[in-house]
């Protein structure tokens, strides 16, 4: 059915980004949008006006607006496993009856942080935050973003299995003096519960005689939690419709609402609640996350592009890039549509970046004359993160802006070795500084542009089955050494003496 849209989508004639600024001179006012104290510049990204049209054609026959409410709604949209996807009610945007769901399990998280700082559980100083993908990804990013001036608990985010990074965390922390937060929405995940059940012997061994008594679970499995040992006083359960990835908005966050204070938690919550209100109503054409999946979708169904790279020119943002390769690449990284059909067309780029300056120094040089057409988004603060000389941040900005315009303006020479071919993409994500809700707004517009994505490709973002087989492969190699596996396999099993 959608087949003719992508064709005239991808009939649209192509021009060079500097022939799209001379046509129009009112170009980067229609191509920038500013929202909640963010700036999205995509002047420098290939959309153009019958561009766009072809897009909201698409997005009309694929009924994204119908999909945008019943998301909004509660709707089963993870029509695979036969559930809502519920991220945005956790932050009041959703059925009103997820919504009070969510603002009890928020009372219910403020009682146990009193509880905690009224020193119910000792006195607590650090706290360690146990869990994996969606269940660390966020908090850790949020805390290090965010809690830069000092955090009212130290806290430290574990996630590998390789338990070496659980001895790199408790390092300086006292046992008696920490609050274990389990974080699993399934409460079944290996990694998570062999670095909880490490994480108990170090508290044993450092003389807590009721271990379980400093531990608290992050889960939507609280039957699950209660039968490894946890406490039912102890245990914040979120909706089973909040999807792992999408979960730092619900109990998964309590790390970061105890590190950092309830009303900065709270002030994340408006920020996403207003990008949702953005994306709720803004007409296409002047909406944020739906002018990006424009953008990302010209990019990897027009020009082959099978990359898109994300530089956060801001130390306080450099977990963002990590952040989002599971958010985009485990929501949209499959090759069939939510009806089990094939895809027949790219699904997400894989997504990657790193921290400005430094990568200028390191993976430019691809980006400005390799052969790959790599469609690049900078993303950097109007206000530093420190009180140092401000030339740095000057010197920051400046770095960021001039890669935009060097990638779009290239340079000929007759030596090919210092030409630049130039008209390379780049969209530019200018905040007015790294806060809560700045954070919160920034992080819900990577989530709906995933989302606007899925709907325009007939994905259904909110499932992850490929990383299942994996994980029984492993199960397999645990129980049964190295027979029945491929000679590769079983080799290397046996090399490693397992
Ligand atoms: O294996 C992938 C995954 O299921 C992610 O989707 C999820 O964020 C992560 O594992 C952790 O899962 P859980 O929160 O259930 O421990």
């Amino acid at each position: 059915m959608t087949a003719a849209n992508w064709a005239a989508i991808e009939g649209v004639a192509v021009k060079p980004l500097q022939i799209l600024f001379e046509e129009d001179d009112g170009r980067v006012e229609r191509m920038t949008i500013e929202q909640s104290g963010l700036r999205f510049d995509f002047a420098k990204t290939h959309l153009h006006p019958a561009m766009i049209s072809a897009f909201a054609e698409l997005a009309s026959v694929v009924d994204l607006d119908g999909a945008r409410d019943r998301l909004f709604s509660g709707a089963v949209v993870n029509v695979t496993e036969g559930r809502a996807a519920e991220h945005t009610a956790e932050r009041g945007n959703g059925a009103a009856e997820s919504v009070s769901q969510a603002r009890a399990l928020q009372a219910r998280m403020r009682g146990l942080l009193d509880v905690i700082e009224a020193g119910a559980f000792g006195d607590i100083r650090h706290i360690l935050h146990i869990g994996i993908g969606g269940s660390a990804l966020g908090p850790k990013l949020l805390i290090d973003a965010l809690g830069r001036d000092g955090l009212r608990f130290d806290t430290k985010v574990v996630s590998n299995v390789d338990a070496s990074a659980l001895a790199e965390a408790v390092r300086g922390m006292d046992p008696k003096a920490t609050l274990i937060a389990i974080a699993s929405k399934t409460f079944t995940t290996t990694e998570t519960l062999m670095n909880a059940e490490s994480a108990l012997e170090w508290l044993r061994d450092g003389g807590v005689e009721d271990p379980y008594g400093q531990v608290v679970a992050l889960t939507a499995a609280p039957d699950k939690a209660i039968e490894w040992g946890v406490d039912e006083s102890r245990i914040l359960p979120f909706a089973e419709s909040v999807g792992g990835r999408y979960s730092l908005w619900c109990s998964i966050g309590f790390p970061v609402a105890a590190a950092l204070g309830w009303a900065v938690f709270e002030e994340l919550l408006e920020g996403a609640a207003e990008m949702d209100r953005h994306f709720r109503t803004a007409p296409l054409d002047r909406n944020a996350p739906v002018l990006a999946a424009f953008a990302d979708l010209h990019y990897a169904q027009a020009r082959g592009c099978q990359t898109r790279a994300i530089f956060a020119y801001d130390e306080r943002l450099r977990l963002l890039p990590d952040y989002l390769q599971q958010l985009e690449m485990e929501s949209n990284g499959k090759s069939v549509t939510a009806d089990g059909a094939p895809l027949g067309r790219p699904s997400a780029p894989v997504s990657w970046g790193g921290v400005g300056t430094d990568a200028q120094h390191a993976v430019f040089q691809l980006l400005h004359q390799g052969t790959h057409l790599i469609p690049v988004e900078f993303l950097a603060s109007k206000t530093p993160g420190h009180d140092f000389d401000p030339g740095h941040h000057e010197a920051l900005l400046i770095n960021c802006f001039a890669q935009g315009a060097a990638l779009m303006q290239g340079r000929a020479s007759d030596d090919g070795a210092r030409s630049y071919p130039g008209d390379r993409p780049s969209t530019t994500i200018l905040i007015d500084d790294v806060t809560p809700s700045i954070v919160g707004a920034l992080i819900a517009f990577y989530e709906h542009r995933t989302f606007a994505n899925a709907v325009l490709l007939g994905i259904n973002p909110f499932d992850q089955f490929g990383v299942e087989l994996g994980k029984e492969i492993a199960k397999g190699i645990a129980q049964n050494g190295p027979a029945g596996f491929d000679a590769s396999t079983s080799a290397l099993i046996a090399a490693a003496g397992l």
